[in-house]
């Protein structure tokens, strides 16, 4: 009986893994037919869910990926019947470490952590040891040492790898499609502007890195002509994509790649200031960014995006409260009672989703 609402939420979750290509885990578990013995109800669940309430600490509010998690934690602790409290790091580690000492003081059975910095994770380990509550850490990975420092410490998110190698693919694939026209000046070679995230966030270096990787694993000759951060930030990214116009010209631009859709949102105004990208194909960039947010799939559908790669919020948000929750209720974390996959004891990763011109329509 346990188990019997976990295994609920992993049949919807395999329903949804299945329309969007990924599943959660958990796939060889047995959907049950809901009420199959007519007492199935919301929370009818022998794991009490009374004495659960999740602190949750976000490293700003201010950020539209991290809008979306929040939103689908919040949503996921209402279908437990889990108490949930999301306060705002407003990006100061110094505010975040306060705001977990006050979860403590009050009480709260779980933590759950987005890192205002996480090289900075090490003591809020310390401080829900101390109390002896289980802390989540999402989207913003702690130090392996700082993983294994306390039994009760998970981290989810996912492989930025992946994401870096979709993008490059992305911009490939266009280059290989349209060699006559993407390559401006014809000298064989693509000349890119990478436009990153937060320096020292694992998503910023690893998509940087593996989105060039792709390109040439493809065969592609390629030059960077300009390489800076925009901090995540879409109006960031429209100054710094003009700067980058002024000083090189923006026929000598055969691609920009951005390591999140805000920002790539943020270069398309650039662009499209400039005339580029609005309609007219001898005026395009490709442009490619990460996460998939609904103004990104927007933008593909009126073709100033080339791609994006989707970045789960959905999956992230309910496997990071499944986890508190469950951890909080005293319940061993495995992937029957989470409905997803734990690697080495800790961790979940869920995995990204390639978008194109061919499948956008089916995340929008
Ligand atoms: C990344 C995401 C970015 C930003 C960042 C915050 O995974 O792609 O858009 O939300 O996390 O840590
Ligand atoms: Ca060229």
């Amino acid at each position: 009986m346990k188990k019997r609402l976990f295994a609920l939420m992993m049949a919807s979750m395999m329903t949804m893994g299945a329309m969007v290509g990924c599943g959660g885990g958990g796939s060889d578990a047995p959907a049950p037919t809901p009420a199959e013995d007519g007492q199935e109800t919301e929370g009818d669940a022998s794991v009490d869910m009374s004495n659960v309430e999740i602190g949750v600490c976000i490293y700003k509010f201010d950020d539209t990926f991290m809008t979306g998690v929040r939103n689908n934690m919040q949503a996921q602790a209402d279908t437990l019947g889990a108490k949930i409290e999301m306060v705002d790091s407003v990006n100061r580690q110094a505010t975040q470490n306060d705001q977990v000492d006050t979860f403590i003081t009050k009480g709260m059975t779980a933590l759950a952590v987005n890192p205002v910095d996480r090289t900075a994770a090490g003591p809020l380990v310390e401080k829900a040891s101390a109390a002896s509550l289980p802390i989540v850490f999402l989207n913003r990975e702690p130090e392996p040492d700082v993983m294994q420092s306390y039994d009760k410490v998970w981290y989810v998110g996912a492989r930025a790898e992946e994401s870096g190698t979709m993008s490059g693919e992305i911009i490939a694939d266009y280059w290989n499609a349209n060699k006559e026209t993407a390559d401006k000046n014809g000298d064989g070679k693509l000349q890119y502007i990478m436009v990153t995230g937060e320096p020292g966030h694992q998503d910023a270096t690893l998509r940087t890195e593996y989105s060039v990787k792709a390109l040439q694993d493809a065969g592609i000759e390629v030059e960077e002509i300009g390489n800076d951060t925009a901090m995540w930030n879409k109006v960031q990214a429209t100054e710094l994509m003009n700067a980058f116009i002024t000083s090189q010209g923006i026929e000598t631009i055969e691609a920009v790649l951005c390591n999140n859709d805000d920002m790539a949102l943020g270069v398309i105004e650039s662009l499209k200031a400039n005339g580029y990208n609005t309609g007219d194909p001898s005026k395009f960039v490709p442009v490619v960014g990460v996460d998939a947010t609904a103004p990104a799939l927007e933008a593909m559908a009126n073709g100033s995006l080339l791609g994006t790669v989707l970045n789960d919020a959905e999956n992230q948000g309910i496997a990071t409260t499944n986890i508190a929750a469950m951890a909080a209720a005293g319940e061993e974390i495995t992937e029957d009672n989470v409905g997803y996959e734990i690697t080495d004891g800790k961790y979940v990763w869920i995995p990204y989703v390639k978008i194109t011109a061919e499948n956008y329509k089916d995340f929008q």
